[in-house]
């Protein structure tokens, strides 16, 4: 006899370009013009060092690298805020950086992408998170991270909920972004969930994998990944029931409205608290060239839809196809509404 399934009353349903009601969707996507939105987490900044190899040390056995040309990014939480920007939405973003070279180039990155700088808070005991890769012919060499990731202060943490408790009122929506490095504490998290809950405006997560899935007990919705989403609930996804099971955990132990689980290649899983269907959606993307910063994509276009009045289905439909442009750029891009709305038009003549 084969074994019983553990959730007997979820059941999977696919989601299809035929069922799209693409004027509804363009109407979600011209809403996202002036949204205000509130980023908080680890911020830091991406920096690509490319060259040509073209000796071994004398010094020892690695590669020379002659630089031909180096590249600094918004990277953490400010690329999620850089794609709100791009978006055509307004993002209020706060974090911390140190008193270091990688606070005045993150600064400056700000400044040309036209984000405000003026909500971050400066902690001389930390370092500003930078990652450098050095890149040789599309090959990765080496990564050199430098970053602070142990917990605030209690004094920072404290200006950080007082920055925290300030914007929520002034915004429509928050994202909140854990990549660990020591900005969402137990602390900051609840004030993040508190506030918001009391001006009625939704928090969406990017949780991280080292974090326990309590500390996001409050949140609107989660967009784990599936290796953050097997790491909160304990389990890992090895087929249908499993990632039933993963979904519906997380889900419970957030007591979360929605749980969508991004699955790279797979697309993604929508579960909705009451809702006794998971929802499957594919990928939308053309080609696929650089997979990195397609859930910084996610996150920020799925909190601008729902901030716009748009159904979990409506929003996640305009995240994967927003993700499916990001994954054709190299490497962390941010994507515009109007490549959101060719992306719609192509997929939307596909068979279903
Ligand atoms: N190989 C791929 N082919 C098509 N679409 C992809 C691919 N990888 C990612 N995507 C799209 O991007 C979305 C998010 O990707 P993924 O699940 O890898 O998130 P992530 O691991 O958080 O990404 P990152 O941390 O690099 O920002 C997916 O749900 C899917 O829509
Ligand atoms: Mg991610």
């Amino acid at each position: 006899m084969k074994k019983k399934k553990k959730n007997p009353k979820l059941a999977l349903q696919n989601i299809h370009p035929v069922g799209w009601d693409k004027k509804r969707l363009k109407e979600i996507l011209r809403q996202f013009e002036d949204r205000r939105i509130l980023v908080v987490g680890d911020v830091g900044v991406d920096r690509y060092t490319m060259g040509s190899v073209e000796r071994i040390s004398p010094e020892a056995p690695v590669p020379i690298v002659l630089v031909q040309e180096e590249k600094l990014k918004l990277g953490l939480a400010a690329n999620v805020a850089d794609n709100v920007n791009a978006l055509g939405g307004i993002p209020l973003l706060t974090g911390i950086v140190g008193l270091d070279r990688g606070a005045e180039d993150f600064r400056e990155l700000l400044k040309s992408s036209g984000i405000e700088a003026g909500y971050l808070l400066t902690d001389r005991s930390r370092r500003t998170v930078l990652k450098e890769r050095v890149v040789s012919e599309r090959q990765q060499l080496l990564r050199v991270d430098y970053e602070s990731s142990h917990p605030l202060d209690a004094e920072t943490e404290r200006k950080v909920i007082q920055r925290i408790e300030d914007l929520i009122p002034r915004v429509d929506a928050v994202i909140l972004e854990d990549y660990a490095k020591g900005v969402v504490t137990e602390r900051v998290a609840r004030a993040v969930f508190s506030a918001a809950k009391k001006q009625g405006k939704r928090v969406t997560v990017d949780p991280n994998a080292k974090t326990q899935v309590s500390r996001y007990l409050g949140a609107s919705v989660l967009t784990p990944n599936t290796r953050e989403a097997e790491a909160l609930a304990g389990l890992a996804i090895r087929d249908e029931a499993s990632l039933l099971e993963v979904g519906s955990r997380i889900l419970k132990a957030a007591k979360a409205e929605h749980v969508i689980i991004t699955r790279g290649k797979e697309g993604m899983a929508i579960f909705s608290a009451g809702v006794s269907k998971c929802r499957i959606i594919p990928t939308y993307a053309r080609e696929v060239y650089d997979v990195s910063g397609a859930g910084d994509t996610v996150i920020a276009v799925l909190t601008l839809a729902l901030a716009s009045g748009a159904s979990v289905e409506e929003a996640t439909v305009l995240g994967n196809l927003a993700a499916g442009v990001e994954v054709g750029k190299r490497g962390t891009a941010t994507v515009t509404p109007e490549e959101v709305r060719v992306a719609m038009e192509f997929f939307a003549r596909m068979p279903g």
